[in-house]
């Protein structure tokens, strides 16, 4: 049986991603600002954050796959939507759902700078820090959580889901 056990409810969650999008407009108020969403886990913070967000700001997706339909990361790496827009000499923040550990990131960051960015910094809803493996800094966290497999608002387990308007740990 599969229980689901509550983390950060709706309010938690709004509460959260308004404080991290009023430091981010402050941040960048004199930048040119792209934010980088990591599909598909990302898809519903992103959504909330640009709308938050109250600098002018232009949005882009990648998508990567890591897992599978594991719970414990394959390491195996496949970018697969590059970017769309040129984004040489602005100043990037990618918004990921979830750092765990840190190979994701890292090699979007390595993937990123090829096009000659200004800046990369990392926007994560969730920095699960127990896992990591690289030396990777997240500027903007929303909630720092030790380890466990979590789901909801975006993030998913196997595809399923991804509509909880809230986050739960995934107990099996
Ligand atoms: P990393 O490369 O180990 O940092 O893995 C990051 C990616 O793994 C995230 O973008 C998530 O898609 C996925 N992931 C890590 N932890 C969880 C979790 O607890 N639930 C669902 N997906 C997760
Ligand atoms: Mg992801």
């Amino acid at each position: 049986m599969t229980d689901l056990i509550p983390v950060l409810n709706k309010d938690d969650i709004e509460k959260m991603v308004a404080d991290i999008a009023q430091k981010i407009s402050y941040d960048y108020k004199d930048s040119e600002l792209v934010l980088i969403g990591v599909l598909k886990g990302a898809f519903v913070f992103m959504s909330d954050l640009i709308r938050k967000i109250t600098i002018p700001v232009k949005i882009d997706f990648v998508s990567i796959s890591s897992y599978g339909s594991n719970t414990v990361s394959s390491k195996k790496i496949n970018l697969t939507k590059v970017i769309e827009i040129n984004i040489k000499n602005k100043d990037i923040l990618i918004v990921e759902d979830i750092v765990d550990t840190g190979l994701t990131l890292t090699y979007l960051i390595d993937y990123l700078k090829t096009f000659d960015p200004k800046s990369v910094k990392i926007c994560a809803l969730l920095d699960k820090y127990e896992r990591r493996e690289t030396e990777i800094e997240v500027a903007y966290p929303c909630h720092r959580l030790e380890k466990g497999f979590v789901v909801g608002y975006g993030i998913d387990y196997a595809e399923d889901y991804r509509n909880l308007p809230a986050i739960y740990h995934l107990k099996q």
